[in-house]
């Protein structure tokens, strides 16, 4: 194990498993429809491609780069990034790392719809539920998780630990 892991929360059998079982939910959702994925660059990149790769329909994708996070005021959030591709009249699915506050989430949903999209859904491997400070509608969630950071599978620490096969808390010596 990585020196400065504390515990691993989520196995990479169980991560697997679960995108499994959400790639199968989507595939049958979207019967009948292409879909349009857009992540969150960067956390989201590492579900995203295994995520894509669990849905059997004719799907495109695209990436957004914010910046943002955790805890932060809903006025720091900003686009770094832009999406390539128009959105008008297609089938969005979000694929997000974590949603915490929903506050980034919030922001994103906003900028999306005005493009409009034929429709406009949220899929996110974490979630933290009870941290929600605005209310917004989430569709797909892999697993929800204690109020503990959390770093692999796409999710960083200081731009760290992204490589991790697993979800896993950090020694807590390591980031305070
Ligand atoms: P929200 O705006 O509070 O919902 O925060 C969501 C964003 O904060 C996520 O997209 C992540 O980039 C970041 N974030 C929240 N919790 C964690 C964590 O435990 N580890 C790493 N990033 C996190
Ligand atoms: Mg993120």
């Amino acid at each position: 194990m990585h020196d400065d892991i504390a515990q691993i929360l989520i196995p990479p059998a169980r991560l697997k498993a679960r995108v499994r079982a959400l790639g199968r939910r989507i595939t049958r959702d979207y019967a009948g429809r292409d879909l349009h994925l857009i992540t969150i660059l960067r956390g989201g990149l590492f579900f995203l491609t295994d995520l894509a790769r669990a849905i059997e329909r004719p799907l495109s994708l695209d990436c957004l780069g914010i910046s943002s996070y955790a805890g932060q005021q809903q006025g720091t959030i900003r686009i770094t990034k832009d999406l390539d591709d128009s959105i008008q009249g297609r089938h969005v699915l979000i694929v997000e790392d974590i949603i915490d506050t929903g506050l980034t989430l919030a922001y994103i949903r906003r900028n999306l719809l005005v493009r409009e999209p034929a429709s406009l859904h949220v899929c996110t491997l974490l979630d933290r539920p009870y941290r929600r400070i605005v209310d917004i509608p989430v569709d797909y969630v892999g697993f929800e998780i204690p109020d503990t950071f959390v770093v692999g599978y796409g999710l960083d620490w200081r731009g760290k630990y992204r490589n991790l096969p697993y979800i896993a808390t950090l020694k807590p010596e390591k980031y305070r």
